[in-house]
């Protein structure tokens, strides 16, 4: 199957376009889509159990998320990230991988990549390659398989080994995601970075964010990265590297593995300054910041005419509202929720 996308201006020359700069100048080159908010797992930190889900009918089309897409790459994006939710158990995903490849090809984008939980990857690792993929993230908190189904309530450890082998197998570069979680991974993760450099991936660990009501308390799952790195600095000795993905993580090395490790810090360091980027929902709804609730519809827009004026209009009028900073916080007044949103809506 591949994707039937309208030829219109969407895949001229941007030379007539604006770049997208924010009222605190900072160049918009990067867009993670959440191409659905489904998933085959509901992991603690991210979903309730019983999850109620958007009607299909509310989702963008993959030929819609592809011109939306698109739209972005002509205004400048130079990197894509399709997240979800779980984006590799959206229906037919590879054709938009497919197809978004050809601004790859065309050196329009540098980067097309994806957030996984890795369920899928065994099944999909060749594919991806064969996109132009070159590296992916795979979310990972624990080595031990029953603490793996606690986290992830319906995961198999074992499915996501098998299909890290198979992305490795395929020549994709991973980087490894665990969110820290108190009492639950905190004793393993010095072991998870050992496992992850001995095999050539990268790590970066997590703090947990206020994202969504999840049906227990955040704070009891909340655990400063400020202590874990300290914990972890008993085993290893670190090295200051300026490694930069564009990404909030701080990188160091790690001297006894030679692997590099990142710390996403979003509760206790402000990332913002550097921020290059947004995020689109699998309805077509524009976040300007992860950490605000302030949005655009670009839906409407795209539906309501076959040019892409509308929509260049829609998200420029939206950069000029993208906010300096989050409010993060997690402490004992404020264990509710920052945002109703859960991240699996606006996408990792
Ligand atoms: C929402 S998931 C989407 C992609 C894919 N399903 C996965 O798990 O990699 C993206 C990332 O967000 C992380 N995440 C989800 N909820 C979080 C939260 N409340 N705090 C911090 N990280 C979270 C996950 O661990 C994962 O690494
Ligand atoms: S973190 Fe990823 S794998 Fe886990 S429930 Fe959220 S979307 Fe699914």
């Amino acid at each position: 199957m591949t994707l039937s996308v309208p030829t219109l201006d969407l895949d001229r020359p941007a030379s007539h376009l604006a770049p997208l700069i924010d009222p605190f100048a900072r160049a918009i080159t990067y867009l993670r889509v959440s191409v659905t908010d489904r998933c085959d797992f509901r992991c603690v930190y991210c979903m309730s159990e019983n999850m109620s889900f958007l009607p299909k009918a509310d989702l963008l089309t993959l030929e819609e998320l592809d011109r939306l897409c698109s739209a972005f790459v002509l205004k400048g994006v130079r990197k894509l990230r399709l997240t979800g939710g779980e984006p590799l158990v959206r229906r037919g995903i590879m054709t938009l991988f497919s197809s978004l490849s050809r601004h790859l090809d065309s050196g329009a984008l540098d980067e097309l990549t994806l957030t996984t939980n890795g369920s899928q990857l065994a099944k999909y690792a060749a594919e991806l390659k064969a996109c132009g993929i070159e590296r992916i993230n795979v979310s990972l908190d624990t080595l031990d398989p029953d603490k793996f189904r606690a986290i992830t309530r319906w995961g198999d450890l074992g499915k996501v080994l098998t299909g890290i082998d198979a992305a490795q197998a395929a020549g994709l570069k991973i980087k490894i995601n665990a969110v820290a979680l108190k009492g639950v991974n905190e004793d393993e993760l010095a072991g998870l970075v050992t496992w992850a450099h001995g095999r050539g991936m990268d790590i970066t660990i997590i703090e947990v964010m206020p994202l969504g009501d999840i049906g227990e308390e955040r704070l009891a799952q909340y655990l400063p990265l400020s202590i874990v790195r300290a914990r972890l600095s008993e085993h290893f000795t670190f090295e200051d590297i300026d490694y930069n993905t564009g990404g909030p993580a701080r990188y160091v090395r790690v001297n006894e593995t030679g692997g590099r490790l990142g710390f996403i810090t979003p509760m206790t360091h402000n990332f913002c300054e550097s921020c290059n980027r947004v995020r689109i929902t699998c309805t077509g709804t524009l976040y300007m910041c992860l950490g605000q609730e302030d949005a655009a519809d670009l839906r409407s827009p795209l539906r309501a005419s076959e040019s892409n004026e509308p929509v260049y209009k829609a998200i420029d009028e939206a950069i000029t509202r993208k906010p300096k900073g989050h409010d993060f916080i997690i402490d004992r007044r404020h264990t509710r929720p920052v945002l109703s949103r859960h991240m699996s809506v606006t996408g990792g």
